[in-house]
């Protein structure tokens, strides 16, 4: 008997870290097509105040322009102390052209002095499949450490420690993190939705 071979499906980034994540949760059934390997080279302008709105925005973009069946997530890091900031705004939180390890060092300025370190990160994908638009929603709760540690993973993992755990995210294998993380408890709904139509 033969494999079938696997489903395709474009994941609306060209960010790696993600594209690794997603394609190891969604496993070997699909081929996930970042938007370099469909020839789309435009900078998605990601103009909404919600993570929904702008997840809605780069799936809906892909499906216009391009045609695909299509799905985007779009990443918050949310600080109670902090009244919920980055959130939305957590790719430039210390301003545009800002990297990782700036927006890092602003939260932890931001934070210096707070006993209160709780955080969540909350991730929101949108589908688009045809005429249906779905969403699919992954949350996973910890705390802001002290200091950056660990050299795994992207974005502010070196800075999130998930309840329960002694490591960051940073400090934890791909499988470890998407196991528990807001992107895998996400993906893992998007994969069972997509196995069921
Ligand atoms: P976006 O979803 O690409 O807009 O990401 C928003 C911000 O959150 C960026 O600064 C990312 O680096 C960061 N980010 C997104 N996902 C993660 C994650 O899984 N861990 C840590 N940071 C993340």
């Amino acid at each position: 008997m033969t494999t079938p071979a696997p489903r395709k499906i474009v994941f609306a980034t060209n960010n790696r870290h993600k594209l690794r994540e997603i394609r190891e949760i969604m496993g070997d059934g699909w081929q996930v097509m970042s938007l370099e390997e469909i020839g789309c080279h435009d900078d998605i302008p990601e103009t909404a105040d919600t993570l929904r709105g702008n997840a809605e925005i780069k799936a809906r973009y892909v499906k216009t322009h391009y045609g695909y069946d299509c799905f985007a997530d779009d990443t918050g890091l949310l600080v109670d102390a902090l009244n919920g900031a980055p959130g939305v705004y957590s790719a430039r939180y210390a301003g545009p052209g800002h990297d990782s390890a700036a927006n890092m060092a602003l939260l932890l300025k931001n934070l210096e002095g707070q006993a209160n370190r709780k955080a969540h990160f909350s991730t929101v994908i949108c589908l688009i499949c045809g005429d249906e638009t779905r969403f699919f929603e992954g949350r996973v709760d910890g705390e802001i450490t002290l200091n950056p540690a660990g050299a795994e993973g992207f974005g502010y993992d070196p800075v999130f420690r998930p309840d329960g755990e002694i490591r960051t995210f940073a400090e934890m294998t791909d499988a470890e993190k998407n196991a528990i993380s807001h992107r895998g408890r996400a993906t893992r709904q998007l994969t069972a939705f997509l196995a069921s139509i």
